[in-house]
Order: C-alpha cells, then sequence, then structure tokens
C-alpha cells in the first residue's frame, strides 16, 4: 500500500497511507470513527478506487487486476452478503453456489463453517433470530466460504460482548495459524493488542504509527494500579513497601497509593507480593488499562476523534 488518497468531496478521507502486511499475519488497523478504516478497506476489497497511491494484494494490484484481487480476498463487516430471512446453513450454501461451487462442495463447506463457529445447533435458524454474536461469527463464515488467503475485517466485534469477542478473537488466531493473512480494523487498543503482529494507527487519514503490538504499548504508557488503604499511616507504609519495586512510579494521594507500570497487568502481581510481604492489605484497589484515547493523546497531543472536529461543539483537548 503506497501513498493511498482518497476524497470524498469535501471529505479528504486519506491523505497518503503506506503500510505493508506480511503474509501469515494479522495486521490492525487501529483508529476512531472518521479516521479511514473502511475507506481503505473499501480500497483493498476493490469496491472503491483510490484517487491516488497504489494498492497491491498478493501482488495483484486492486484497480487493474481487481478480479485477480477479489479472487483471494473475503471481506467481513458491514458489507457481507448475507440474506437475514435464511438459515445461515441457507446462506453460506448460496454463497459456494454463487461462487460456482458443485453443490456437494458447497453443502460440506456449510456444515464444516458452521461447525468450526460453533454454529451447528443454529444452523436451521434464520439469521434474523440470532444474536448480535451469532451473526458476526456468520459474517466472517460468509468470507470464508471460499477459503481465502486473505480476510478483511471491518470491526468485526464492535459492539458484541466479551464472550462474542473472545470468540471471534479465537477462530482469527486458528485462521492465521492455518497460513491466512488478516487484515482488521479495531476501535479497541485491547483487540488490536490481543490479535495483531503489527498495528498500524490511522488518524485523519495518515498512519501516524506503525509498529508492534508490544513496541507500541511500550511507547503508549502504563497500566495504573490504584490501592485504597484504610488511612493514611497505612498508606505511607504501603507507599514505602513499593519503593523498591516502583521507584518513580509510586504516588500518594491521602490514604491512596497509585502505582504506574510499562509491565502491563503483570505488575499487579508484585505490588500485592510486596504489600503481603509487609502485612498490607487495601481495601479498595483498581486497574486501569491504557485506551484508545490514552494512545491518541500520546501520538496526536490531542483526545479528540476525527469525525468530532466536523460536529460542533466537540471538546478538543490540546488542539
Ligand atoms: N460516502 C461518503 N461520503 C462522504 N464522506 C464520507 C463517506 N464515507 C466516509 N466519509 C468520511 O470519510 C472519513 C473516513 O471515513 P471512514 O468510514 O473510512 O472512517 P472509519 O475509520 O471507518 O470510521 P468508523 O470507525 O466510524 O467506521 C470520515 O470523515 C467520513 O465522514
Ligand atoms: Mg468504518
Amino acid at each position: 500500500m503506497q501513498g493511498l488518497s482518497k476524497a470524498y468531496g469535501e471529505v479528504q478521507a486519506l491523505k497518503g497511507v503506506d503500510f505493508d502486511v506480511a503474509a501469515g499475519t494479522v495486521f490492525g488497523l487501529l483508529g476512531p470513527n472518521g479516521a479511514g478504516k473502511t475507506t481503505i478497506v473499501r480500497i483493498i476489497s476493490t469496491v472503491l478506487k483510490p484517487d491516488g497511491g497504489r494498492a497491491e494484494v498478493m501482488g495483484h494490484d486492486v484497480v487493474r487486476d481487481a478480479a485477480e484481487v477479489r479472487y483471494r480476498i473475503g471481506l467481513a463487516g458491514q458489507y457481507a452478503a448475507v440474506d437475514p430471512q435464511l438459515t445461515g446453513r441457507e446462506n453460506l450454501r448460496l454463497i459456494g453456489r454463487l461462487a460456482q461451487m458443485p453443490r456437494k462442495m458447497a453443502v460440506a463447506r456449510a456444515d464444516e463453517l458452521l461447525e468450526r463457529f460453533g454454529l451447528s445447533d443454529a444452523a436451521s435458524r434464520p439469521l434474523r433470530t440470532y444474536s448480535g454474536g451469532m451473526r458476526r461469527r456468520l459474517d466472517v463464515a460468509a468470507a470464508l466460504v471460499q477459503k481465502p488467503p486473505v480476510l478483511l475485517m471491518d470491526e468485526p466485534t464492535t459492539g458484541l460482548d466479551i464472550q462474542s469477542r473472545s470468540e471471534l478473537w479465537e477462530v482469527t488466531r486458528e485462521l492465521v495459524a492455518e497460513g491466512s493473512t488478516v487484515l482488521l480494523t479495531t476501535q479497541y487498543l485491547e483487540e488490536a493488542d490481543q490479535l495483531a503482529d503489527r498495528i498500524a494507527v490511522v488518524d485523519r487519514g495518515t498512519v501516524v504509527a506503525n509498529d508492534t503490538a508490544a513496541a507500541l504499548k511500550a511507547r503508549l504508557g502504563s497500566t495504573t494500579i490504584e490501592l485504597g488503604m484504610e488511612n493514611e499511616d497505612l498508606a505511607l507504609s504501603a507507599e514505602r513497601a513499593l519503593a523498591d519495586l516502583f521507584a518513580d512510579h509510586t504516588e500518594r494521594e491521602g490514604d491512596k497509593v497509585r502505582i504506574t507500570s510499562s509491565q502491563g497487568p503483570m505488575a499487579l502481581i508484585d505490588v500485592l507480593r510486596s504489600l503481603e510481604g509487609q502485612g498490607l492489605a487495601p481495601v479498595g484497589m483498581s486497574v486501569r488499562e491504557p485506551t484508545l484515547d490514552d494512545a491518541f493523546l500520546e501520538l496526536t497531543g490531542r483526545y479528540c476523534h476525527a469525525d468530532d472536529l466536523v460536529h460542533e461543539g466537540a471538546i478538543c483537548y490540546g488542539e
């Protein structure tokens, strides 16, 4: 992907986007509403032509060799071509048939995918009776009917509960273990962290960071652990107990002690051990992971999301 640009009328949605995805990996496009994620996905899936720059999928240009590209990608997301009146099984078989698969093969492939996505029990129910999570799994299954080597997923888990989200993560990992290449967009830092080998952070149509999940997280700051102690004296003792391990990262405010760590939640174990060693027991505790907002502030110096800029009255910090 090189220098990709795209405008919708007045709105410059992409302003020169560059990135490469290594085969057999998960690449995460992370960004807030309006950043340009869907526009990128639509260009790669040949639905939309770029104004400038170029994009290739496995050596095929998305504009010149659109048919070759379409043959190699599966698209799951806002545009999945499924019919809510048909059952899960009927939908998957239909997609196979439309792709000129022999009937027997389409039937077998549908059942194989229903099984893999945990939808066998619901296979004979119309899609309109599916829950959000089931529906999303069927969307991804639909994208996989033709066994494409490259899978594009546009915000596959937005709005799903934690259970459905981790189920989708699990299947994604399995697919990649079998050799698929996945490009996924998300608004969740945690999701990109969980799945992606590399993450590009997209903001207002440009890539503001492109790194491994670990490197990005190290840059994006820290897990915050806040302990509530019974009184100020105990809080002082706790602060002292933690000073060895977290010297520059411990602060106290009244009966509260705050620790920041770049080791992620693992720091919690060290914190609790140190306290236990001194016979100190907190009466309250919270752990906060860095969010996309934190990442944004760090990378762009502002909190506000791209689309907020066009909405009047939006509050933008540091703008
Ligand atoms: N068809 C369109 N016509 C006009 N403007 C558009 C159109 N589609 C997208 N945009 C604008 O282009 C920019 C990028 O949109 P895009 O849908 O790619 O963002 P996104 O990162 O996918 O956001 P979201 O997380 O909300 O899905 C936004 O400012 C959006 O308002
Ligand atoms: Mg989008």
